[in-house]
């Protein structure tokens, strides 16, 4: 060992030897806070610190001292511990590529493809991908074409399915990954910047891609390279906060370990085994001690091959148990090949891989060992995958005890044994080999035509592959032999585990077995099996769900056990069974499975350029792509903390509605590390209490003496690290009388009953449409108050919410905030403080995804922030964690909705009227506009007669903000579901209603007024008819109808609706200055949130001061830089929401510029006489400022009242199929049209439609935002809440930007594209209706009556909606048809 280095630790960082002070590191320190806090290197960002969104993942490689190789890959650096990369090297994003020496190709291309828009997840998916990259080619078969990578476009899809992005929708990143796959089509590649449509396709236009283009290599660590193994790395380190020693500790042997357990154990302290320390993700609040890393432990790392099977140690991770397995199988197809014998090609290790690939991620597999998974399933009873499936495979475990005792225990053993103290070690699995020759426990061995091995495992989880927990789990094992002489498939043995599904531990229905060992199955046999298993799958009491994981594991027996039975419509037929078909005398009918879904994700991109105002309208790359890729981008938390920082935290009310009896702060504060609790006693006295100073009144900072949400902040606890600040937090008590004020307000309805309402001023309104007790009259059918409901929705940025204050001189404060609204922020820090609105500078440069969530619910962090760095006169910043951000920010209004409707026989309704409850949460914000913003989309019908009440009701619930589409989206849904509803009960196609409804000019004008513009301009009937042709609506419906009646568990639908949104412009400001050297410095109002503003204005500015001389505006081009949002520095920028702020921002410069011009077309004149040749910007500029030109220019633009809304239409249709047994929904296809007026730049726009129609999906499927009877919000983190990953979108996502006429009013005839595109999201609602509702057509129940589905519609839903019984009715009917 080199004795330097003893007490240091030895890596190297993106290329450099790096060597840290052992004595300065906590060994509970990440390698994601190391980085960003003590290094340069902010590219990895924080997203969730559960490994459950990508965002921190870096590189690492490491040498293997027994295979003499670097092993490379993937890793998240917010679960990876420090103390474990020694002799590691890690490569960030900033290691790849920077903007001075060159980016690397994955940027360039992040970049041409236009897949970053916020871009602050955008490191974790560039290092995702160049993981797989370096992975793939590392296996050395470099047959591919030159400039790409060995690795598959479907392997480079998977690889990056556990990041995940919010605003791009992921297509365009599928792009990214596939553009370096050997195998891919270019004319599959979406738009980009490389080639023009239409251009020949050269793949020498890509950035190219040089495999080994970028050193990794450990060996810089000097000996440390090879000795990291060997060596044992101790150290401790006193925890400031809690004053006690924390203890890291690298055996080096196996002995050590044992030795070190011992140890533990005398001193009663329960040691945490490190191996990727992946657990941390799920199990936070556990602060080990003592941390024993057993990463290099020769005797847990082996991998050996036997006859009889494979043994893996414990520490082995799952990518490693992935290859073992796959290549286990590879050498046996080798022997095959070659004809030799004993061949041990195993199904079992086949399936075990397959099932492997879906658990968490990749970057999580790299790390997470087999042994951490099922000790994890032992002691914390963990939903694991790999326990259910090793226990179906009959795999076994070795452990030893610190008395060096070794037991073997099979698995079942293992997981029922009472306890597993901490003196025993997991050493290693054995997975028997169950090969179809010769198998461990088998029927004497021999090969035989009719014996044959099934082994199928299932999983049921939000997303297939992208990191979610199964809701249940199972894996089966039969050795299934042909009775020849009765044609009958019989299971000689059977193993049917099950877990995950609300159990301690996985479990085998052993009664089930039993039941069906040696038996001819038939549907009676297979019903009462079913009926034993549910007598065994009983989920414990509490388990959300329960019902619906018990109806999936009939399912899952169903899945496979019915292909053995005769006169059944198996859902899938195993391959190993299919040559059987015949001889079995099994008529399968129907396809071997419904459905394989084409895993890579394909679209068509649809678009016009238009050249009139060039730059503008161009699909130009996004401003600062590539510096978001390679980490360089500047966001909030990644400014250098300045001297003397602190960081707060929140103490927030954990009761929804109570008395505050007393803050008891003083054990927190015991902590040397902790400085001060901030709480409203703070606020200076000429200063108020009040966090929001918003549209409809003014919300305070922190509670006095009541709590109105659970959320609520109390105070602010301010420390000298972020992580001592959130245990300070967590450490202040708070006594609550929950008596006086009685019980909380958690609903619309707990609402109605205490009157608890906001008013709505009468200017937002909504007023009734036509006559409605006329319409009513008219009506040949009513529908009577029908119920409806929508849950709310968290926005999910990356960027959770984050601020910076600093104090500056004479009662100034400066405060860096990722906010939308830094005039609002601005003017409330002011108040608080009590200082003029001038003393507060508030700075944006960008933001991490605001959705709207940033628009009002940013403010309290900023205002807490300054008002504890005003309190102590030092820096202050915060950075929520994803919990606090999820528990205090609020999200999407929940509405509940009650419609009564008439209507004419043939489907033409003729009155709605709606009574709306919006629950608005404790706070006002800007839920007074619900009402009138759900009725402006609701309108997108001519409903005849329109009337609405409207409740906004005050429940003690988080404010509820303005999420992207607010209100609209849940006002275009009721209307979609009134559609949906007068179909059904006409026993109409749903496209049939919606067309006798749609408006017309007229109509539309009668409910839109002027925002229907001229009747050009009225481009929806000519969208609508489009789409129908594009996406060959009648044609596809046709097939479904054609597919629902051949296949009995898997149904499709496919949906059209339309989309009509109304904008309304308001005023911005803009500077524009030219610098003598011919640059030019842009300031808008907006904020940039990834919408793309910055590339819209500076198109915008190219394009304005381009006007003095034609081709100008290509040079200025490469001159124009966008400033962050200063709320001194351009004052009155206004709130970036509402989809228009591009726009606004946009005209606000091109007026700017117009100033500009002027004020030098009189210097070009005069410089045309003495250079009639031409002359350049720099000259024109150069001479402008010698002539003593003023070369700034500053406007505030105001919209001209008369044109001051619009309406947007679009279209979107799609197709899902939904799978009866366990209510999984794959969009098969999406089609949108969209109207953009002339886009001011298509890729942007394109980039808004793809995105927020995701979000969208989001919303309608999978995003289940729970709220327990305390109030409490229980989906607060990556494992219960659920966005829209890349495996989880549209298959086959088209779009089509409308490029629709030329618009006198609207801005160079734009037209937005932020928020409408969402609301087509409910086509896949719509479509999962369709095919529900194909699906209920088969049960016997069904009478085809409307049904209620709410949002969102997750897989529990549609389950149950196709019936939680449909397999035991399906059995139960065959039973009576063969009794007859
Ligand atoms: C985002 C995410 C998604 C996930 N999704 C899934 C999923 O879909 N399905 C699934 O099955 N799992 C899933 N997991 C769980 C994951 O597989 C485990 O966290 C991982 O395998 C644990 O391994 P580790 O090496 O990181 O364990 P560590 O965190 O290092 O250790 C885990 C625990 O095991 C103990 N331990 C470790 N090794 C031994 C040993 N040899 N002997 C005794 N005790 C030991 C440690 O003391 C600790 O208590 C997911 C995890 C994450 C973070
Ligand atoms: S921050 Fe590490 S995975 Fe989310
Ligand atoms: S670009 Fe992916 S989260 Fe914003």
């Amino acid at each position: 060992m080199e004795l330097a280095n003893a007490n240091r630790l030895v890596f190297v960082l993106n290329g450099q030897r790096t060597e840290v002070d052992l004595s300065q590191i906590h060994p509970e320190t990440t390698l994601l806070s190391y980085l960003r806090y003590h290094t340069q290197y902010k590219g990895a960002k924080l997203g969730c610190g559960e490994g459950g969104c990508g965002a921190c993942v870096v590189h690492l490689s490491k040498y293997n001292t027994d295979t003499k190789e670097t092993e490379e890959f993937s890793i998240s650096s917010c679960l990876t511990l420090l103390g474990s990369i020694d002799g590691c090297s890690i490569t960030t994003t900033e290691g790849l590529g920077n903007c001075r020496d060159g980016h690397h190709a994955i940027h360039k291309r992040i970049a041409g493809f236009h897949a970053s828009q916020c871009g602050y997840c955008t490191p974790g998916w560039c290092m995702s991908l160049y993981g797989a990259l370096r992975q793939a080619d590392a296996k050395g078969n470099n047959d591919h074409r030159h400039g790409f990578s060995n690795i598959s476009s479907l392997e480079a899809e998977k690889a990056v399915a556990g990041n995940v992005c919010r605003c791009t929708g992921y297509r365009p990143i599928a792009d990214v990954c596939k553009s370096f796959a050997g195998d891919v089509d270019l004319e599959d590649l979406g738009l980009n910047t490389f080639w023009k449509k239409d251009e020949l396709l050269d793949p020498n236009k890509l950035p190219e891609y040089n495999p080994t283009g970028v050193s990794t290599d450990s060996k810089f660590c000097g000996p440390r390279y090879e000795d990291a193994r060997t060596t044992s790395l101790n150290f401790s380190y006193k925890d400031e906060f809690s004053g006690e020693e924390r203890v890291w500790i690298r055996p080096s042997t196996l002995d050590e370990v044992l030795g070190a357990l011992e140890k533990a154990a005398e001193e009663n302290v329960e040691p945490k085994l490190v191996v990727g320390n992946t657990s941390a993700g799920i199990y936070k609040s556990i602060e080990p001690k003592v941390f024993v890393d057993i990463r290099n432990i020769s005797e847990l790392q082996i991998i050996k091959r036997h006859d009889s099977g494979i043994e893996v140690g414990a520490a082995v991770t799952i990518a490693k148990l992935i290859k073992a397995l796959e290549d286990t199988n590879a050498i046996a197809d080798d022997t095959l090949d070659h004809g030799k014998e004993n061949c041990t090609r195993s199904l079992v290790f086949e399936g075990l891989a397959n099932h492997l690939k879906k658990v968490a991620s990749a970057f999580i597999r790299n790390t997470a060992s087999i042994g951490g998974n099922i000790i994890m399933a032992k002691k914390l009873s963990f939903d694991s995958d790999v326990a259910t499936i090793l226990l179906g495979a009959n795999a076994s475990v070795k452990i030893i005890s610190t008395e060096r005792v070794e037991s073997v225990l099979t698995m079942e053993e293992f997981l029922d044994k009472p306890c597993l103290d901490s003196r025993v070690l997991l050493l290693s699995v054995f997975i028997p080999n169950w090969n179809e020759v010769s198998n461990p426990v088998g029927n004497n061995g021999s090969a035989k035509f009719d014996e044959k091995l099934l082994f199928k495992t299932y999983r049921t989880a939000i997303r297939p592959l992208g990191n979610a927990v199964s809701y249940v789990n199972a894996a089966f094992l039969a050795q299934i032999s042909l009775s020849r002489h009765q044609g009958n498939l019989v299971a000689k043995s059977l193993r049917l585990a099950f877990g995950a599904f609300g159990v301690s531990h996985a479990i085998r229905a052993t009664s089930v077995e039993e039941f069906l060992v040696n038996k001819v199955i038939s549907p009676g046999v297979l019903l009462e099996a079913i009926e034993m298993l549910k007598l065994q799958i009983i989920p414990v009491e509490g388990t959300p769900k329960s019902a619906y994981r018990q109806s999936v594991a009939v399912g899952f027996l169903f899945d496979f056990i019915s292909p053995l039975v005769k006169d059944i419509v198996p859902p899938c037929i195993p391959d190993s069974l299919e040559a059987n078909n015949n001889q079995s005398g099994n008529t399968f009918n129907h396809k071997k499975c419904s459905f394989k879904t084409k895993s890579i994700i394909d679209g068509k991109q649809t678009m016009e350029f238009h050249d009139e105002y060039t730059p503008v309208g161009q699909p130009s790359k996004k401003v600062a792509a590539e510096l978001q890729a390679s980490g360089e981008a500047v966001f909030v938390d990644d400014i250098p903390s300045p001297d003397n920082c602190l960081y707060g935290a929140f103490v927030y009310s954990k009761k929804a509605l109570a008395l505050i009896k007393k803050v008891d702060v003083k054990d927190a504060l015991e902590s040397p590390s902790v400085v001060s609790y901030i709480s409203y006693s703070d606020i200076p006295k000429q200063g108020k209490n009040i966090s929001v100073d918003g549209w409809y009144g003014e919300e305070i900072l922190f509670a006095e003496d009541t709590v109105e949400c659970f959320g609520q902040p109390i105070g602010l606890m301010v420390a000298n690290t972020w992580h001592d600040a959130k245990r300070a937090a967590d450490k202040v008590s708070v006594d609550y009388d929950c008596e006086t004020l009685g019980p909380p307000i958690l609903s619309v309805e707990d609402a109605g009953a205490k009157n608890s309402f906001y008013s709505v001023p009468q200017i937002v309104a909504p007023k009734p449409v036509g006559d409605l007790a006329k319409g009513m009259s008219e009506a040949d059918i009513r529908i009577e108050s029908a119920e409806v409901r929508t849950g709310s929705q968290y926005y999910f940025y990356l960027e959770t919410q984050t601020v910076l204050a600093i104090p500056d001189e004479d009662e100034c404060m400066v405060v860096y905030s990722a906010c939308q609204n830094p005039d609002v922020s601005q003017k409330t820090i002011a108040k608080c403080l009590g200082i003029p609105t001038h003393n507060v500078r508030v700075i944006t440069r960008r933001v991490g995804g605001g959705f709207g969530g940033k628009a009002f619910r940013s403010i309290p962090a900023a205002v807490s922030c300054a008002l504890a760095a005003y309190k102590l006169k030092r820096p202050v910043r915060m950075y929520l964690d994803r919990k606090t951000d999820m528990i205090m920010s609020g999200g999407r209004h929940p509405i509940k909705a009650n419609y009564t409707v008439g209507l004419k026989n043939d489907g033409k309704i003729t009155a709605l009227h709606v009574d709306l409850f919006i629950d608005a949460g404790f706070t006002v914000d800007f839920s007074p506009m619900l009402p009138y913003t759900i009725v402006k989309t609701m309108m997108k019908y001519n409903w005849g007669a329109f009337s609405v009440d409207y409740k906004v009701c005050k429940t003690n619930l988080p404010s509820k903000s303005a999420m992207r589409g607010p209100g609209e989206t849940q006002g275009s849904f009721f209307a979609e579901t009134i559609i949906e509803h007068v179909a059904s009960i006409l026993g109409l196609d749903s496209v049939v209603v919606r067309e006798k409804n749609i408006h017309t000019l007229e109509s539309a004008k009668l409910f839109y007024g002027s925002s229907v513009e001229s009747p050009v301009s009225y481009t929806l009937p000519s969208i609508w008819e489009k789409l129908k042709q594009s996406a060959s609506f009648y044609e596809r419906m046709e097939n479904i109808r054609e597919f629902n009646a051949t296949n009995r568990w898997f149904k499709r639908g496919l949906s059209l609706v339309p989309c009509f949104y109304v904008v309304r412009l308001s005023s911005r400001p803009a500077r524009v200055t030219i610098f003598e050297d011919g640059s030019i410095a842009v300031e808008v109002g907006g904020v940039e949130l990834g919408q793309g503003i910055w590339t819209k204005v500076k198109q915008m500015t190219a394009y304005a001061l381009g006007q003095l001389w034609p081709g100008l505006s290509a040079d200025i081009m490469a001159k124009v830089r966008l400033f962050q949002s200063d709320s001194i520095s351009l004052a009155h920028g206004g709130i970036t929401a509402g989809s228009t702020t591009s726009e606004e921002s946009c005209e606000a410069v091109r007026h700017a510029c117009d100033i500009l011009v002027q004020k030098l077309q009189p210097v070009q004149t005069l410089l045309k006489k003495s250079n009639p040749n031409g002359f350049s910007w720099n000259s024109l500029i150069f001479q402008a400022k010698s002539q003593s030109v003023d070369l700034s220019a500053q406007t505030y633009w105001v919209p001209d009242s008369s044109a001051s809304q619009y309406l947007n239409y679009g279209a979107g249709a799609s197709e899902v199929e939904i799978d009866l047994l366990s209510g999984a929904t794959t969009i098969l296809q999406t089609d949108i049209i969209y109207d953009c007026g002339r886009s001011l730049n298509p890729a942007v726009d394109l980039g808004q439609i793809e995105g927020a129609f995701v979000q969208g999906v989001g919303f309608f499927m999978t995003e289940e935002h729970h709220v327990d009877n305390n109030g409490k919000l229980v989906s607060d983190g990556t494992w219960t809440y659920k966005v829209p990953t890349i495996d989880t979108i549209p298959r086959k996502f088209n779009v089509e930007i409308l490029n629709s006429p030329f618009h006198q009013k609207r801005i160079l005839s734009s037209k937005a594209s932020g928020e409408p595109p969402l609301l087509l999201a409910a086509s896949v609602h719509c479509a999962i209706r369709e095919a529900i509702r194909a699906a209920r057509k088969e049960l016997p129940t069904d009478n085809n009556k409307h049904f209620r589905m709410d949002t969102p519609a997750s897989m529990d839903v549609i389950k149950s909606l196709c019936g939680l019984n449909n397999v035991e009715l399906y059995l139960k009917s065959l039973c009576i048809s063969t009794k007859q």
